[in-house]
């Protein structure tokens, strides 16, 4: 009987994910633990936010078998890297979030919430629903000690626009009471591990997306709803230009890569 009602809940897109997916697995690929060992070293990063550790090589081996699509009870189906890449940058055409380099803690809550209901997407929630907890740890380290890059992919906006996007980041609107995102997410919005993902040179679509969705009320898995009261009180333009303008700043340089970019202390 669940299964038949589980069954029904699977839309086609998904099942067509899922056959690609298999088919696009590649078992060899990815980074392995060891190029990741230099990182966790020189950073300190640490995966998880109760015991403050550094995740173990056994973790990330774990982790890196998630990613390409096996595990120890079978697997997601889908293979992490079709979607989010081998590199964690996603394809590019910014469906997909990058998950390189984002604090391990985050991405397994995310994980977590995917499977429970409180962030529900079609695909997400039927992945994370087949892995164990240890599956969506030892993946969620694996990518979070993934060294981040500079990926300079976004869509067209005023440069007006750009400038509102930053000082909305920096400054927020007292006339609208969205607060500034830097008091949260960082002054060059590169994340505050354990729980607060870095915006820097994340794709611009997918966080407009999670914007509206917080305000739809569909993400809804924000710890005292800090996230769905700000996108509340933000408008499609204001997401728009926020988003837009944090895909252009680069998480290593914290500087954006782009000359139409007003700085957000000459604004003041
Ligand atoms: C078929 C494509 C696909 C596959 C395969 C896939 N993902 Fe995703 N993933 C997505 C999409 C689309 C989103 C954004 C969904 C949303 O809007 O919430 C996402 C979002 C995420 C997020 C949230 C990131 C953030 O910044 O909040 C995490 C974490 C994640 N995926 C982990 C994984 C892991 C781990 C695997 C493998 C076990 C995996 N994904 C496999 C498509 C995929
Ligand atoms: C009071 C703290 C706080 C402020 C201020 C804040 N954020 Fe956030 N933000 C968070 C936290 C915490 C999360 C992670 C929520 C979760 O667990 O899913 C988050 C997540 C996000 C995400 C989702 C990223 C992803 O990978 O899915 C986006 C997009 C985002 N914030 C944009 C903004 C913008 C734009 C602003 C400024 C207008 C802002 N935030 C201000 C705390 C904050």
């Amino acid at each position: 009987m669940k299964q038949i009602r589980y069954a029904a809940l699977i839309s086609l897109p998904v099942l067509l994910g899922v056959t690609w997916a298999v088919q696009a697995q590649d078992f060899s690929d990815g980074p392995s633990v060891q190029s990741l060992e230099s990182r966790l070293d020189d950073d300190g990063v640490s995966f998880n936010a109760q015991v403050e550790q550094r995740p173990d090589d056994d973790l990330l081996e774990i982790g890196r078998l998630v990613a390409m699509g096996g595990a120890e009870n079978g697997g997601s189906g889908m293979a992490c890297i079709t979607c989010h890449g081998t590199d964690g940058h996603g394809d590019g055409s910014g469906a997909f979030p990058r998950l390189d380099g984002q604090p391990g803690w985050y991405l397994y809550k995310q994980l977590v919430d995917y499977a429970s209901g409180a962030r529900p997407n079609q695909v997400m929630s039927a992945i994370a629903d087949r892995l164990t907890e240890h599956e969506m740890e030892a993946v969620s380290a694996y990518y979070g000690a993934m060294p981040t890059g500079t990926i300079p992919k976004h869509g067209d906006v005023a440069g007006t626009q750009l400038q509102w996007g930053g000082q909305l980041a920096a400054v927020g609107s007292a006339e609208k009471g969205i607060p500034a995102c830097v008091n949260c997410h960082g002054a060059n919005g590169t994340g505050l591990a354990p729980s607060v993902p870095y915006l820097a040179g994340q794709y611009a679509s997918y966080m407009e997306l999670q914007l509206q969705l917080w305000k739809e009320g569909v993400r809804d898995n924000d710890a005292m709803n800090v996230m769905s009261s700000i996108a509340n009180k933000m408008d499609e333009s204001d997401m728009h230009a926020v988003a837009e303008y944090y895909a252009r700043v680069t998480s290593e340089e914290a500087q954006v890569e782009d000359e139409q970019y007003v700085s957000p202390s000459a604004m003041e």
